[in-house]
């Protein structure tokens, strides 16, 4: 066996299906960031390493690819013919991001919010942890600005400093800044990641955008949902162990399973196929309630008239549908979207549809539910409790509902059937 293959594919590392970004930066500990590569990668994690242009100078990008077994990303302009830029596509993947060795130089980037290369923009347009191992000459670690940045940091929501250790440094020179050890790192990032893996084993459907109805080749009744809500769902889920299944109206590249749907029909028909052996629903799909009872196969042609009149009929309620017939091990989780009296219609849809938790969102407020990376909720239970989230990303949405949904999952599960 190869020195790198010790996790066979039938035996995944615990860190499966988690995505680490690896920063880098130009110091001489960088050689041991291809420990902490072959580490993260044999327990299971996706890395992907991005180094400063300074980093290059003491390890070689080839030397990571290899170990990663990704593309090494240095520069900040090479979107490699991608249409979206690298630095976004990268952070909205990444679980964790890692900066080891972090260098005086881009502690202080970070700081100040400054984004001059790659490595500090990836990490200002991400919202997950950022864990730094700083390693630096002592007089630098103890200089007042670097103490001073590091403080600031430090008292930042997403960041978090592995010490460094004291010792004899590469310079001679003995003290405080030698980057911890490798096994250290490792050990801390894995129990970082593993903090949530609530949902191994778990098999959950989400189903994400907007059903399409059409009318004729050319035109359908359709609305305003983009799918990040339900993307956000999936990938949390995902990144916590969930075997994943997303039913969506938007095509997402994934590396779980993604079926890709048009109509309120199709997609009924793609829930109810996987329905009985999942352990979780949660619908954010913006659902058309009607479709026009005729689809034309040519092109409906302007007349004379002044008016055309659709008629349509009634769609089925997938939710009211399976929140019948649901196993009491299951759980299910409607979106309302509302545009008034959000916590009356929320209500109602809880019950009416059986449901055992309810998102209500209102899609009057500006900029956030439809189409928004934001999203501003209240959390509805069946047994009456309820919980409001102001505005935040929908990410972190996703995540504290995965929360309620994992406990809820353990208790039903529990309990005798
Ligand atoms: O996709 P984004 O741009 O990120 O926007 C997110 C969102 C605003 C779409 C999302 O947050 C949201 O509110 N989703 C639910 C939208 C909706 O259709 O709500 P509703 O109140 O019409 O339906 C209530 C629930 O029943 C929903 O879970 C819906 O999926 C489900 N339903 C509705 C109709 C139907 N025929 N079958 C259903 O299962």
């Amino acid at each position: 066996m190869n020195e790198d293959d010790s996790y066979s594919a039938t035996e995944p590392g615990p860190l499966k299906n988690r995505t680490v970004i690896l920063g880098v930066c130009g110091g001489i500990a960088a050689y041991k960031a291809c420990d902490i590569a072959s580490g993260l990668r044999k327990a299971g994690a996706t890395v992907h390493a991005v180094m400063t242009p300074h980093a290059t100078s003491f390890i070689t990008p080839l030397t990571l690819q290899t170990l990663t077994r990704n593309e090494v990303h240095v520069h900040q302009f090479d979107e490699g013919g991608h249409w979206k830029p690298e630095h976004i596509e990268l952070a909205q993947k990444a679980d964790l991001i890692l900066v080891a060795p972090a260098t005086a130089n881009t502690i202080a980037k970070l700081a100040n919010g400054i984004c001059d290369e790659l490595l500090t923009t990836i990490i200002m347009a991400a919202q997950c942890r950022v864990m730094l191992a700083p390693a630096m000459n002592p007089h630098m670690l103890d200089h007042p600005a670097t103490q001073f940045n590091l403080g600031v940091l430090q008292h930042r929501m997403r960041y978090e400093i592995i010490p460094p250790d004291i010792g004899e440094m590469a310079c001679g020179d003995y003290g405080a800044g030698k980057m911890a050890s490798v096994e250290g790192i490792l050990a801390t990032v894995a129990s970082k990641l593993m903090e949530r893996s609530n949902l191994t084993g778990k098999s959950m459907i989400i189903t994400a955008g907007g059903t399409r109805e059409p009318i004729d080749p050319v035109r359908f009744i359709g609305n305003r949902s983009s799918g990040k809500m339900g993307v956000a769902v999936a990938d949390a889920a995902h990144a916590r162990g969930a075997d994943v299944t997303l039913i969506s109206t938007v095509h997402v590249e994934r590396s779980y399973p993604v079926v890709v749907v048009e109509t309120a029909q199709e997609m009924q028909e793609a829930v109810e196929a996987e329905f009985d052996t999942c352990d979780a629903l949660v619908m954010t799909a913006a659902v058309a309630d009607y479709r026009p009872i005729v689809v034309s196969t040519h092109k409906i042609k302007k007349t004379e008239s002044e008016d055309l009149v659709l008629e349509l009929t009634k769609n089925p309620d997938i939710l009211d549908l399976l929140g019948r017939v649901k196993r009491k091990d299951q759980v299910i989780v409607g979106f309302a979207a509302e545009s008034e009296g959000l916590l009356s219609n929320a209500q109602q849809k809880l019950k009416r549809k059986h449901l055992d938790m309810i998102i209500g969102n209102d899609i009057s407020v500006p900029d956030i539910g439809f189409g928004s990376d934001y999203n501003a909720v209240v959390i509805l239970t069946a047994e009456g409790q309820r919980e409001n989230l102001p505005r935040m990303p929908k990410r972190a949405i996703a995540e504290h509902l995965l929360d309620l949904l994992a406990a809820r999952l353990e208790n039903v599960q529990k309990a005798p059937v």
